[in-house]
C-alpha cells in the first residue's frame, strides 16, 4: 500500500487534509489524485495527457480578483466533490479561507430545511474556465441543491450554500453568511503545501492579490 492511499479515509473524516510534499512532480500529483477517486477530465489549462490536472494561475484560471464563498462543482452534475490543490509557486500571496458546513448549528439548519438553490457558473469564470459548449450545457442543467443535504458517504447533515454560484432565490441567506464568516478558518499557504478538501462540507473563499501565483488542481469523485 502506498502512503497516500489512506488520504481518502482521512478526507472523509476531516473534510480538509493538509500534507507537505517537497518538489512534487506532476506524475506524483496525478497518482495521488487518482487514489482519491475518479478524476474529472477537463479542457482548459490542462497540464497532463489525461487532461485531469489544471493549472490555476493569476493570469489564467481564477485570476487575481476576489473569489466569493463557494463550493467547487456546485453547478455540475455527478459527484465531483473533491478538490486537490498543490502550491507550485507563491500560493502564499493569498490565503484560502475554509468553513466546515457540517458544523453549522442545528437551529440554522432547521431554518433552511426544505429550501433549495439553483447553481450555474458565475459570469467571471465564463471565458477562463469553460468552452462555449460546456457553458451551454451547465446553464441548461441549472443544478438545484437543497440547503440542507445529507452527505452521500458519511451521512452527515450539511448546510449547503455556495454564495458565489447561487442563482435567483427567495431566501434570506445573510444568517448563513454571518455564521460562515464567524466560523471560517484561514489557511496561510506555505511552501510544499498540498490541500485536499470535500466540497460538500467545505465552503471556501480567497481574496484578491497581486503577483504571480501558481497551483495545480484536480477535481475528483467522492
Ligand atoms: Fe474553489
Amino acid at each position: 500500500m502506498r502512503w497516500f492511499e489512506t488520504l481518502r479515509d482521512e478526507l472523509l473524516e476531516k473534510g480538509l487534509v493538509k500534507v507537505k510534499l517537497k518538489d512534487l512532480r506532476l506524475k506524483e500529483f496525478e497518482e495521488i489524485s487518482e487514489s482519491l477517486g475518479k478524476n474529472l477530465v477537463t479542457t482548459k489549462h490542462v497540464l497532463n495527457e489525461k487532461r485531469t490536472v489544471q493549472e490555476l494561475s493569476n493570469n489564467g484560471l481564477f485570476g487575481d480578483g476576489d473569489v466569493e464563498w463557494h463550493h467547487d462543482w456546485s453547478y455540475g452534475r455527478g459527484n465531483y466533490f473533491g478538490t486537490i490543490l498543490y502550491n507550485v509557486k507563491n500560493a502564499h500571496l493569498s490565503p484560502t479561507w475554509f468553513c466546515d458546513m457540517s458544523k453549522a448549528p442545528k437551529e440554522l439548519k432547521e431554518q433552511y430545511r426544505g429550501a433549495c438553490g439553483t447553481y450555474a457558473p458565475p459570469q467571471h469564470l465564463h471565458d477562463t474556465c469553460f468552452t462555449p459548449k460546456q457553458l451551454r450545457i451547465l446553464e441548461k442543467q441549472k443544478i438545484s441543491r437543497d440547503f440542507v443535504i445529507k452527505h452521500h458517504v458519511t451521512g452527515e447533515e450539511i448546510l449547503y450554500c455556495s454564495f458565489g454560484t447561487i442563482g435567483d432565490h427567495d431566501w434570506d441567506i445573510r444568517p448563513i453568511r454571518e455564521w460562515v464568516e464567524e466560523n471560517a478558518v484561514m489557511h496561510e499557504w506555505e511552501e510544499d503545501d498540498l490541500l485536499i478538501w470535500d466540497n460538500l462540507k467545505m465552503n471556501h473563499k480567497r481574496v484578491a492579490f497581486e503577483g504571480e501565483r501558481l497551483l495545480w488542481r484536480t477535481q475528483f469523485i467522492i
